[in-house]
């Protein structure tokens, strides 16, 4: 999908359009007819309780399963319900993941250099070789991974530590700095805030408030209400593999199916 393409599109159509999908493991049906649509320069929720389907409708989103029935848009533009994982990072969808899958014993730097490494124009031949072209495209890359890193609140001094070593709220950041580094359109995280201390996710609200401000289109899933009732724009919820309503945060907060589905009593509704 060029940027010409994306550019174009009508102002009122989703960016990302999931149709009715389902998705069985055996005789689980970890999605049933969800359809979903995200609009540019949203940050667009997934809540929902554990096994509801939201890692999985994220597996279908960026192509690591494919789903049973159902279709995909991006931009207008179908891609059909069996898309590679290349097809969709290619189209603009980049994601961070619930456990966190950094090159461990790589450090910083090059992880985010891997990201932008799927993109180079002179291929392998011509870094092997070391051609003035391939060491420029190599500079320019570094300066970049750098600039992502810093960005995503990441000091200078990180970038050559090891992924490894890292603390868990700098490796989740890492990841988001590694996504990025695709250019996305549409940046989906899965739980980033998951294993964070108080003040690591204060930092992460503020980065994800930052990409919103840049115009980034965001879906994001976290267990924590309180911030996805802060970030997001519109929030769907999933319960038992459906798409069991979807609104602003305010009115997913009094919708009483949410109350019941994710907080198992009407007596929770102060929690949402
Ligand atoms: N690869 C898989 N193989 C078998 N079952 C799976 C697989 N991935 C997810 N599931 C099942 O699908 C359901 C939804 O899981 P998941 O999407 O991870 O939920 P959530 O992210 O909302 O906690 C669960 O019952 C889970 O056990
Ligand atoms: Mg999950």
């Amino acid at each position: 999908m060029s940027i010409e393409a994306v550019k174009s599109e009508p102002i009122h159509q989703p960016l990302l359009q999931l149709s009715d999908i389902s998705k069985c493991f055996g005789g689980v049906t970890a999605l049933n007819a969800v359809s979903l649509e995200i609009h540019r320069g949203t940050v667009h929720g997934l809540i929902g309780p554990n096994g509801a389907g939201k890692t999985t409708l994220f597996n279908v989103m960026t192509g690591l399963y494919q789903a049973d029935k159902g279709d995909i848009h991006f931009a207008g533009k179908s891609l059909g319900r069996k898309v590679s994982p290349q097809t969709l990072a290619r189209a603009g969808i980049a994601r961070t993941f619930q456990n966190i899958r950094l090159f461990a014993n790589m450090t910083a730097l090059e992880n985010v250099m891997v990201g932008q490494h799927c993109q180079t124009r002179t291929g392998l031949i011509g870094a092997i070789l070391a051609t003035p072209a391939a060491r420029r495209e190599e500079m320019a890359i570094r300066q970049e991974a750098l600039r992502l890193l810093a960005y995503v609140g990441l000091e200078t001094n990180a970038a050559q530590r090891l992924a490894r070593n890292m603390s868990y709220g700098d490796q989740r950041r890492l990841e988001i700095a590694r996504a990025l580094a695709l250019k996305p359109a549409v940046l989906a995280l899965d739980e980033p805030a998951a294993g964070m201390n108080p003040s690591e996710t204060a930092q992460l609200k503020q980065l994800i408030r930052r990409l919103h401000g840049d115009g980034m289109t965001i879906v994001l899933i976290e267990h924590d209400v309180g911030l996805m009732m802060q970030l997001c724009d519109r929030i769907s919820v999933l319960d038992f593999g459906q798409k069991i309503a979807e609104g602003t945060p305010e009115e997913i907060r009094q919708h009483p199916e949410v109350i019941r589905a994710y907080l198992g009593s009407s007596d929770a509704a102060g929690k949402l």
